[in-house]
């Protein structure tokens, strides 16, 4: 078990959620980000602790990374990076292909190679559905052929790839986590922090991308971080990859914006855009096995609508 880690993107929402995991079990911990997307709100109690060191600095200019890692690497090893750092915005990345290639591809890229500068030997790696492209059926982790359908997710391919190469290179051990939609406190971005945000500004009416049939399955970060932290110390092969998600459940974006009118703005009109995808590179429907993970030991306990409503309720508390 790692004494001592790193997490790339750790003042972003699932970052900043892990950070709080690990020092919870008395570990120390580096953390990064940019704060492109991330908030150092989101680490209000982590800074706090003395066991927690965190630089504001971008993963791809290896001279700040650099110059991080070997002030902190000598004070006690760095046995696994938690590589979170990527875009998260699906929608910014079709427009503009740069930001997926920099902050999703160029990232993991940049990390390893540090890694390999610094002899450490584990990746934990935040990889997605969006992966299998539009595959159908309930994806296993051998779904394929893998044919994504966003830049996000030819980006987050192309990371498991480099990953799995410097397998044979350098690094001793990877994990490779799939996860769906992940909601809950602190989030970034996502349907719900979108959905509240408009209706902040308009409680009367609330814009809703495609049809609303889109239908996704959504875990809530607490499942998410618990599920990660086990499998990492339970699951000891050279590569682990695993699909995270809610038992068999699925949310539509017409049930997360009707409940989020009824907690948030109760009478607020909708208004769907229309068409089948919210937007370019969008898979609309997904639904993932998770029968490895459950072999593995964990299972989920909420459902994908309970999720949904929870993290409705723990966005609308942030906002006010
Ligand atoms: N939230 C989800 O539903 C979801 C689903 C699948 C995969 N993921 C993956 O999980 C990870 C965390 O996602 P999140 O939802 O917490 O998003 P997030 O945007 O809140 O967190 C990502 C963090 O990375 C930082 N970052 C981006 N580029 C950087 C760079 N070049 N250098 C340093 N920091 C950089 C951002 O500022 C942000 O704080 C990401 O890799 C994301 O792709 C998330």
């Amino acid at each position: 078990m790692a004494k001592s880690c790193l997490i790339t993107g750790a003042a972003g929402f699932i970052g900043s959620h892990l950070v709080d995991k690990w020092l919870a079990l008395g570990h120390r911990v580096y953390g990064v980000d940019n704060m492109v997307l991330g908030k150092r709100a989101n680490l209000g109690e982590a800074l706090k602790s003395p066991n927690f060191v965190f630089q504001e600095l971008d993963v791809n200019d290896l001279k700040s990374f650099r110059n991080f890692l070997q002030a902190h690497a000598k004070e006690e090893p760095i046995e696994a990076v938690w590589h979170l750092a990527a875009n998260s915005d699906i929608q910014a990345g079709g427009a503009n292909p740069d930001i997926d290639l920099e902050r999703t591809f160029l990232t993991t890229y940049n990390t390893l190679k540090l890694m390999q500068e610094f002899g450490i030997p584990k990746i934990i790696f935040a990889s997605t559905s969006a992966i299998y492209g539009e595959l159908g059926g309930a994806l296993t982790e051998q779904s394929g052929p893998l044919h994504p359908i966003s830049n996000y997710g030819a980006m987050k391919l192309a990371s498991e790839g480099i990953i799995t190469a410097a397998l044979e290179r350098f690094l001793k051990q990877a994990w490779i986590y799939r996860f769906p939609n992940v909601v809950g406190s602190r989030a970034t971005h996502g349907a719900i922090y979108d959905f509240l945000k408009k209706l902040k500004k308009n409680p009367t009416e609330l814009e809703v991308l495609g049809d609303g049939s889109q239908e996704k399955p959504y875990l809530h970060v607490s499942e998410l971080i618990e599920a990660m932290v086990f499998l990492f110390q339970k699951e000891q092969k050279r590569l682990n990859v695993f699909n995270i998600a809610p038992d068999g459940s699925a949310s539509t974006v017409r049930f997360m914006a009707e409940a989020t009118v009824r907690l948030a703005a109760p009478g607020a009109k909708m208004r769907y855009t229309g068409g089948s995808k919210g937007w370019v590179g969008d898979v609309s429907k997904f639904q993932y096995s998770i029968e490895k993970l459950k072999t593995a030991g964990w299972s989920p306990r909420l459902t994908s609508n309970e999720t949904v409503e929870l993290a409705i309720n723990e966005n609308l508390a942030n906002l006010n």
